[in-house]
């Protein structure tokens, strides 16, 4: 764009098929070199503010998170300019304060994800490239974000490290002892290679995190599709409210300059 910035794009996750308070202005169906995106993509006015939305499990909701084409989603939104990414994930809560509807903005990834396209330098290629990945949630968008939940009321968790793990099954009680000592305080299946992929291609991109369910073996009880509906139903619309307030902001973060 003329100013310096880059369109927003949202990519809502399980609960967020279609973005509510978006006016639509037209949809656009994309193929990329990597295939086609999960969805089409929805341009539309969310608070005045433009904004591309995309549903990572296809509208309606039939990918399941390992065979999400995550290549093929984060490149068809750069092609229509989106430079700064909000990732809109459900997850598991292990920390203590990350119980149901919680919104959580983490600060760190471990990914225990495998066998997913987790990345755009393979093949024929001229030079082998390494992104520096040390901090995978965009600073600026995530004080933006968090400075957002604070002056709307949303009550958040402004850290965390979330543990990606494959998947579509959930964790045992003991995979989710391991992922705490290893520093993990939430676990979903959708955020990695999303968050990476957006790196590689010089994208500003933060998570935005539900907490639908306590982690496998953190309740008294096992993991039930009612409880997540419920957490959803319960914590969305302080999603959409951080959503829709931070527009603004995150439309005005200048373009990140390419690092390869
Ligand atoms: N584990 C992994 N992914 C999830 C969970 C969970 O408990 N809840 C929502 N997404």
């Amino acid at each position: 764009m003329s100013d310096g910035s880059g369109v927003v794009g949202i990519i809502g996750g399980t609960g967020l098929t279609t973005l509510a308070g978006l006016t639509i202005t037209g949809t656009r169906s994309l193929e990329t070199p990597w295939g086609a995106p999960s969805s089409v993509l929805t341009d539309g006015l969310l608070d005045g503010q433009p904004v591309v939305f995309l549903s990572r499990h296809g509208n309606p909701h039939r990918i399941p998170p390992h065979e999400v084409n995550y290549r093929a989603n984060i490149k068809a939104l750069y092609d229509v300019g989106v430079r700064t990414v909000i990732g809109v994930n459900a997850v598991g809560g292990i920390h203590p304060d990350m119980g149901p509807a919680c919104v959580v903005i983490p600060d760190q990834i471990i990914d225990y994800t495998w066998g997913r396209a987790g990345t755009f330098f393979e093949g024929d290629l001229e030079h082998v490239t390494h992104i520096d990945f040390t901090w995978p949630y965009d600073r600026e968008a995530r004080d933006i974000m968090m400075q957002t939940a604070s002056a709307q009321g949303v009550p958040f968790a402004g850290f965390g490290v979330y543990g990606a793990t494959q998947g579509p099954r959930l964790e045992t009680a003991a995979e989710i002892r391991r992922m705490e000592r290893d520093g993990c305080d939430l676990v979903g299946m959708t955020g990695m290679p999303e968050a990476a992929l957006a790196a590689e291609l010089g994208m500003r991109y933060v998570c935005l995190g539900l907490v639908v369910n306590w982690a496998a073996g953190k309740s008294d009880h096992i993991i039930t599709m009612a409880e997540i509906e419920a957490a959803i139903e319960q914590g969305m619309s302080g999603v959409r409210r951080i959503l829709e307030v931070s527009m603004a902001g995150l439309g005005k973060l200048r373009v990140l300059p390419q690092s390869s």
